[in-house]
């Protein structure tokens, strides 16, 4: 994955930023880092090469010292963007704060670098439509940890370029991500929507008694989950039946419309389980008392409520 000469520009370098920094780097490519919180700032590059040390013992990255010797703090937003070819956005997920910091970037960046940003949940439309250059900008959802989950969830604002989107895509692929593309902006995006109404079901079926939260979260690792680890929804349906995807529709529609008549509701009543944020107050996180920002995140975990801003 060698790829030198090639600048990519990380805005906001809290928790995703360092990911995506992580990414790049380990790809060839010459990263720069920015955030307005200075101690976030000059913690990212020792965060960043523990990361890249970490994947490199697990066979996940060849030669961490190197992509490290890639990272570079810049002087400020504009020497961040110098010659990029590629800005890749980790702001607050505040629309307010989105339009600022995309109004500078559209300013600022070469005119042929793309603007792609991380929002978990609030499409391109509604922070780059005044642009004179929203023809280049995206969302590019990753899912947290980017670094080891590879899907990025592609999704243009109606006037984003098909070429812009082509543009990112590649760029994704070149750096081991897994691009989709989703057609017309939604609510959630694609990946969300399907843990909500995975969410949804699971609080139901624990809430009513029907079954424990462990032994829910055991259907899901050492049953779907391992299943969806290498074979999609689709493509085990048409395992499922002799006759592939039609059979599997015309013996089990049923079924499933019965299902779907008693449809759960989300809930934020929480279920009885293990108390997995036990250890997230024993990581280490800078300080970031005072910023701008959502709820702390360390450790690659983030403690936020349900329904608050899913991963
Ligand atoms: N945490 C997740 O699981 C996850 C997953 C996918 C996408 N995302 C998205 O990634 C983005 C960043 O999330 P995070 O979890 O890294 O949050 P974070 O709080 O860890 O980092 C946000 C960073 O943005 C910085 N910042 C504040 N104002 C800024 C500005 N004007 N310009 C540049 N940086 C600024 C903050 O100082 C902070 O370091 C959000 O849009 C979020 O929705 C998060």
């Amino acid at each position: 994955m060698t790829n030198t000469e090639r600048n990519v520009a990380i805005v906001g370098s809290g928790l995703i930023g360092r990911a995506w920094a992580t990414i790049f780097a380990r790809a060839g490519w010459s990263v720069r880092l920015t955030d307005p919180h200075i101690p976030t700032l000059k913690a990212a590059p020792r965060l960043i090469r523990d990361e890249l040390h970490a994947l490199a013992r697990h066979g996940l990255a060849d030669d961490p010292d190197g992509a490290v010797a890639r990272v570079s703090i810049a002087s400020s937003l504009q020497e961040a963007l110098l010659d990029v070819e590629f800005v890749q956005e980790n702001g607050p997920e505040i629309v307010e704060d989105k339009k600022t910091i995309f109004a500078q970037l559209d300013k600022l960046a070469p005119p042929n670098a793309l603007l792609v940003s991380s929002t978990s949940a609030i499409t391109a439309s509604r922070f780059t439509e005044t642009l004179p250059g929203r023809a280049r900008c995206l969302v590019g959802h990753p899912v947290n940890p980017p670094h080891l989950v590879p899907l990025v969830e592609l999704c243009g604002a109606p006037w984003t370029s098909p070429e812009a989107i082509e543009r990112a895509r590649h760029i994704y692929r070149e750096i081991g991500q897994v691009p989709v593309t989703i057609n017309r902006e939604i609510n959630g995006f694609v990946l969300n929507r399907l843990q909500g109404a995975l969410l949804a079901e699971a609080f139901r079926l624990v809430g009513e008694g029907f079954i424990s939260a462990e032994d829910l979260d055991h259907t899901v690792k050492d049953g779907l989950g391992l299943r969806w680890s290498f074979l999609g929804p689709f493509e085990t349906i048409e395992l499922n039946a002799p006759g592939g995807i039609a059979d599997y529709c015309a013996r089990y529609t049923g079924f499933y419309k019965e299902l779907a008549a008693a449809a759960a509701a989300p809930t934020s009543t929480k279920p009885q389980c293990r108390p997995l944020d036990s250890g997230w107050a024993a990581q280490p996180a800078p300080d970031r008392s005072g910023a701008k920002q959502g709820p702390n995140k360390v450790g690659g975990i983030c403690p936020q409520k349900p329904g608050k801003r899913p991963s």
